[in-house]
């Protein structure tokens, strides 16, 4: 079957990627991975013992540079809608983050633990109707947010994928008043026509 004009542009600035390139190379499951490594690398968020909740983790990449960071006195928590292949370090469950169940059985895996830093790259399945597509995106980083705020530490910090919108001044203020400081993120691994950015709370008040 031919392939649309998107797919196949889609399939090539995939193929010439070298972010794809360097995520086999090095091991990856994808070139998500090198979004994160950016941010750390700036703003030190994970460290060797920190305990992490990854929001939409799967495949897995951030789970991977997170657990080879934190080591074995740091711990990783991680759910997706998605099924996640198993992950030295990576506590892992499948299911929906909008559903108070699953919330549930996360906040269950936790053990009591307060966490220190929480990351989210959570992006719902694109329908292509963009007001939609708009309102779940930030309805996920607004459900991360209130995660952050019943789990962080006080001092813990928060990163969390946006699309830029009309809910984004009101978040950005949401997030003023939990976190000391706000500031913004774009990695060169995340596409330049990508709307998407990424928010870091730090210090949780
Ligand atoms: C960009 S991917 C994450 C990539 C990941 N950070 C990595 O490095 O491998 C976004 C993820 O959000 C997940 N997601 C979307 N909606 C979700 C929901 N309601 N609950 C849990 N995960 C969700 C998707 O299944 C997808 O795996």
């Amino acid at each position: 079957m031919a392939r649309s004009k998107t797919s196949k542009a889609w399939l090539s600035e995939h193929v010439h990627d070298h972010y794809v390139h360097q995520a086999q190379k090095d091991g990856y499951r994808s070139r998500a991975a090198y979004k994160l490594l950016e941010i750390n690398e700036k703003d030190k968020l994970i460290r060797p013992g920190t305990v992490l909740a990854d929001l939409g983790s799967a495949p897995g990449s951030w789970s991977q540079v997170a657990a080879q960071i934190v080591g074995d006195k740091g711990k990783v928590f991680a759910l997706d809608i998605l099924p996640m292949d198993p992950l030295p370090g990576v506590d892992f469950i499948q299911g929906d983050f909008r559903e108070q169940e699953v919330l549930d059985e996360f906040v269950r895996l936790l053990g009591g633990r307060a966490l220190d830093l929480v990351i989210s790259d959570m992006a719902p399945n694109i329908s292509g109707m963009s007001a939609i597509d708009q309102a779940r995106s930030f309805h996920l980083t607004e459900l991360a947010l209130e995660f952050a705020r019943d789990h962080l530490k006080p001092g813990g910090h928060f990163l969390v994928k946006v699309f830029q919108g009309s809910e984004f001044q009101d978040y950005l203020k949401a997030m003023r008043e939990l976190f000391v400081e706000v500031v913004s993120r774009k990695p060169k691994a995340s596409r330049d026509r990508s709307n998407e950015i990424y928010l870091l709370g730090k210090s949780r008040r």
